[in-house]
């Protein structure tokens, strides 16, 4: 697989996770641009300390990045620019959840986890190909549930290629210049949402996302700013 730079892949069968390999790299040294796949994971973690299920099938990868924000960006803004192109790479009818989930239909069809290590970030996508997993909090789905026939292999070429021009474009100028493509395929702008922010559960109107990655939420006229934390707008989600 020929594939942009600075991004070089190794592939490996079963392992506990492609975030544990990366950061193990990351700590011995390893250049920004690593990408390892898996065929499944043993301990597949999710955000919030949840697990993601991780039978073969799907796709599980992780690279890493060693980030330079500029000035006035924050490195928070590159889990919506890693999200912004898995949606591409998938194709129109993915959609974005703020911060980095992306939906098809209203139903999570990846998830991407990103960890921080001194300089290096870690991060970890996996993307519901062929299986969805049962039993979670919100709704899920897979591309081929969906009608979407893609390869793990195929989709994460079209990943990268999208991602290289992104990163390209944040490295040199911020995320202001994503923010646009990043909106129009935004699910949830105007209407009610909860936003889960530490233990606290804020409701108001989900208003806009500002250049720096944060969103803004109307509740009772007074406007808040949030830069973490994970919407729930199903009324099954915890
Ligand atoms: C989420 O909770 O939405 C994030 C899920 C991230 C899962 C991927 S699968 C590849 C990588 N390895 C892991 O253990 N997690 C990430």
């Amino acid at each position: 697989m020929s594939l942009p730079h600075p991004f070089r892949l190794e592939t490996f069968g079963e392992v506990t996770s492609t975030n544990d390999i990366i950061q193990a790299r990351a700590v011995d040294g390893e250049a920004e641009g690593l990408v390892v796949t898996a065929t499944a994971q043993t301990a597949g973690r999710g955000r919030r300390g949840r697990s993601w299920s991780s039978p073969a099938g799907n796709l599980y990868c992780s690279f890493l990045l060693r980030p330079r924000p500029l000035k006035n960006d924050h490195p928070g803004t590159l889990s919506l620019v890693v999200a912004l192109s898995l949606a591409e790479a998938i194709g129109d009818p993915a959609r974005l959840k703020w911060p980095n989930d992306v939906l098809i239909g209203g139903a999570k069809v990846a998830g991407i986890l990103l960890e921080m290590l001194d300089d290096s970030l870690t991060v970890g996508m996996g993307v519901n190909i062929v299986h969805a997993p049962g039993h979670t909090p919100y709704p899920v789905t897979s591309l081929a549930a969906e009608g979407i026939d893609r390869r793990c292999d195929a989709l994460l070429a079209q990943f990268l290629d999208c991602f290289a021009r992104n990163y390209a474009s944040w490295n040199r100028e911020g995320f202001s210049v994503l923010r646009d493509r990043w909106l129009d395929r935004a699910e949830g702008i105007g209407s009610t949402v909860r936003l889960r922010h530490g233990e606290r559960i804020h409701e108001g109107r989900f208003l806009a996302l500002s250049a720096d990655g944060s969103i803004s939420i109307e509740h009772e006229g007074r406007i808040e700013q949030y830069s973490a934390g994970e919407l729930l707008w199903h009324k099954t989600d915890a």
